[in-house]
């Protein structure tokens, strides 16, 4: 498997597999990959001749106080788990060679509406990093179809919106959330949890799974069954930044006859920000 740094080598070989016919699928990613990650390369197996995962860490995409500098970078270990995938190709760039201008000067995309509330409200300019990073990477990789972790609910709304609204001829995948036996979703950022903080971090999972059952049992209180869902975070130790009952497409609010409701949680344990999501149908 190879690993390629700038854009030029990438765009010659990826010539080379296009003149072949071959169909090409982009996974990307912020590397440090665990088993969530592995699924979407497989995914993207599934449906491509070509998988290329690209590893880098957006600074567009994090904010001041956020964990940028200590986001586990570790590309020795991710080349191994890619290939024992089957992964095609690495394409894990420089931030000179993806900002060459610098952040201040990059021309950036806006997602309206779903970029708001939820991790976009917590996050000032979260969601403006990954379109804008997203965008690059498809005009880049100029991928058939590029696969996203359902995980993380709300980036997968923005990048269907974005591919949308801009016409790029990309079809985006949505997988599903791997999770531990304990119900805690993986995340590259679980391993910021000390062990106690791991003990208690199955009970997001758990107060999703609570809330949908409330739903699916026909309840429509939505902003009661928030609040309950709010309470038993902070008993369990956690400090609730969201916990949101909204419309599947929409990501607004649900109203009592939407049919796809899906419930969007993050809360800190400790200093680490951990999020997850459940849908519920209706139909
Ligand atoms: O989900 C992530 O790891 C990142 O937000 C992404 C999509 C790779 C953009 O930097």
């Amino acid at each position: 498997m190879r690993t390629v740094h700038t854009l030029k080598e990438l765009r010659t070989i990826l010539r080379n597999y296009r003149q072949q016919g071959k169909r090409i699928a982009l996974v990307p990613t912020m590397g440090n990959l665990h088993e969530g990650h592995i699924s979407l390369v497989r995914r993207a197996s599934e449906t491509a001749d070509v998988v290329v995962t690209s590893i880098f860490v957006n600074p567009m995409q994090f904010g001041a106080t956020e964990d940028l500098d200590t986001y586990p970078r570790t590309l020795q270990e991710d080349q191994e788990a890619l290939t024992a995938a089957g992964n095609t190709m690495v394409f894990a760039p420089s931030n000179s060679e993806i900002y060459p201008e610098g952040l201040a000067r990059q021309t950036r995309v806006i997602v309206p509406e779903v970029s708001e509330g939820h991790c976009g409200a917590s996050r000032p300019g979260h969601f403006e990093g990954v379109a804008t990073v997203v965008a690059m990477l498809f005009n880049m990789v100029q991928p058939d179809v590029a696969v996203f972790g359902e995980k993380d609910f709300q980036q997968l709304a923005v990048i269907r919106k974005m591919t949308r609204d801009l016409m790029m001829p990309v079809e985006i995948v949505g997988a599903p959330t791997i999770r531990e036996s304990d119900g805690l979703a993986k995340s590259s950022r679980n391993g910021y949890l000390s062990k106690s903080e791991r003990a208690t971090a199955p009970v997001v999972y758990k107060t999703l799974k609570d809330a949908a059952a409330k739903i699916s049992q026909g309840r429509n209180d939505f902003k009661t069954i928030e609040d309950e869902a709010t309470k038993a975070l902070g008993e369990a130790g956690l400090r609730p930044d969201y916990f949101n009952i909204a419309n599947s497409q929409t990501l607004q609010p649900a109203a009592a006859d939407d049919k796809d409701i899906t419930l969007l949680v993050a809360a800190f344990l400790g200093t680490t920000r951990l999020i997850d999501n459940l849908s519920v149908s209706r139909r």
